[in-house]
């Protein structure tokens, strides 16, 4: 038997245990794991270079960009010489690259040809609720829903994915999730795919070279984690750098890991970019810390290390994600740190709301109550800027999000002084470690409907669709 042979087979061996006993298979399982990491680090570890999400192509019809995007099952090479079955847009893994910019009219046919229902949320897209893709717009297996409308926020980068009710985690990790970029006009590295580089990452779990998706009670609860490193679908990969500046748009994917992301050797960057804009100061971070949704830009200067390699990891795990090959020689590209935005700050609050978490009979709450889709739970007025606290009383991580705009984020338990550097921009999602308590600014400018809700939820993805998710109109 050959080393594979035999570490597949005690991986099935490995897998019956787990369902055979939940407890005892964790255990089991957790110690399985290592040796089965090492195996596939000696055969994988920077060995593949980075997938750069393919950019969309788009068509006019009048006005509109249109593009055309295919939810597909697939099969994606994650390991050497091994097929693993997947969901993927227009892709074997993931979704292509959206790009628009402010003042696009922009139409996204998603075509559904999954044996399943599914929808396509455009996460951080400030859009009509009837276009949000949420909940409410499911996607009957071949049909095809349309996203249309025209852009009008400022560059950032955002995503989409599905957010159909129960449904969203195991669909997410399967690998429905792409990147939808909002165009800057500053002067930052923007080629796409040689100094600007979307990076999705995502912890996933394998069996038998097959992704496996099967949390027990306790991660449904926890949420699921663990697993391989993967950036863009690829386990470990490198990246090939060839200038010296280098833009990342950094994107938690996860269904509920936390990264807290950086270099070996504490290597500095430039923070420029939040969730959902671009940051009026910028700042040198050598960490940052991102739960499920979270995105953060950042620019790595590159000077002085040609020649040499960059590791990204995950302090919190320890886990390495990617490795940066330096070029010997390296490109001039612009990088002017200075003035990148003016963000709009939302006036004196006129309303409070709270949110807070809870659980209750096995099921996750906001404010004691499970997402229910036929219950608004808030009703917002246009143009009223209102203040929003949220509170983790639990002794679980959860993150905040909210459809429809961005919000500011004023405190975090008590002092703004808390407010993290990628959190100092208009945002969408905001961490809570058990404990603590934000304070944020909304205003709603656009899209009153009194019948068609937004939703806000922990985008923990195991506990959204566990219940702890709720709707609001805008009137
Ligand atoms: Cu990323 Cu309600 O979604
Ligand atoms: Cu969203
Ligand atoms: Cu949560």
């Amino acid at each position: 038997m050959t080393r594979r042979n035999f570490l597949q087979t005690g991986v099935i061996a490995a897998a019956a245990l787990v369902d055979a006993n939940a407890f005892w298979g964790e255990r089991f399982r957790g110690f399985f794991e290592k040796s089965y990491r090492d195996y596939q680090k000696e055969l994988l570890l920077y060995n593949r270079e980075l997938p750069i999400p393919a950019l969309a192509k788009y068509r006019y019809e009048e006005e509109y960009k249109v593009f055309d995007m295919h939810i597909q099952e697939s099969l994606h090479p994650f390991f050497e010489g091994e097929l693993t079955r997947t969901y993927g847009i227009n892709s074997s893994y993931l979704g292509e690259t959206i790009v628009m910019k402010k003042g696009d009219k922009i139409k996204i046919n998603y075509s559904n040809h999954l044996k399943e229902p599914t929808t396509m949320h455009g996460h951080g897209m400030h859009v009509p609720a009837k276009m949000d893709g949420g909940v409410h717009q499911v996607i009957v297996p071949f049909a095809t829903w349309s996203a249309v409308y025209e852009v009008k926020q400022e560059a950032a980068t955002n995503w989409y994915h599905p957010h159909l009710m129960g449904e969203t985690a195991r669909q997410v990790y399967q690998g429905l999730a792409g990147v939808i970029i909002i165009e800057d006009e500053q002067n930052l590295p923007k080629e796409y795919g040689v100094d600007d580089i979307p990076l999705i990452i995502q912890e996933r779990r394998f069996i038998n070279n097959q992704i496996d998706y099967s949390p027990s009670r306790m991660e449904l609860m926890r949420g699921y984690r663990g697993g391989e490193m993967v950036v863009n679908g690829a386990i470990a990969p490198k990246f090939q750098a060839t200038t010296r500046f280098l833009r990342l748009r950094l994107l938690n994917g996860s269904n509920a890991s936390i990264f807290k992301l950086g270099f070996l050797n504490q290597k500095s960057f430039y923070l420029i970019g939040g969730d959902n804009s671009l940051l009026p100061n910028v700042s040198r971070l050598s960490s940052i810390l991102l739960s499920p949704a979270e995105r953060a830009e950042i620019v790595v200067d590159l000077q002085g290390l040609e020649g040499s390699s960059l590791y990204l990891f995950d302090k919190l795990s320890g886990k390495e994600v990617m490795k940066i090959e330096v070029a010997s020689t390296l490109k001039k590209n612009i990088f002017d740190p200075n003035h990148l935005i003016w963000l709009e700050e939302v006036p004196e609050p006129v309303k409070r709301r709270k949110f807070v978490f809870g659980m209750r009979r096995m099921r996750f709450t906001i404010n004691g109550k499970s997402m229910d889709r036929n219950r608004i739970d808030e009703y917002i007025k246009l143009n009223e800027p209102e203040e929003w606290i949220v509170e983790n009383p639990m002794r679980m991580a959860h993150n905040f999000h909210m459809h429809a705009t961005h919000f500011r984020v004023i405190e975090r338990n008590g002092s703004s002084a808390n407010v993290r550097a990628w959190e100092r921009g208009y945002k969408d999602t905001v961490f809570l470690a058990p404990g603590d308590r934000v304070k944020l600014r909304v205003v709603m400018r656009d899209f009153a409907s009194a019948t068609d809700p937004y939703m806000y939820h922990c985008h923990f993805l195991e506990h959204e669709d566990n219940g702890m998710m709720g709707q609001f109109v805008v009137i």
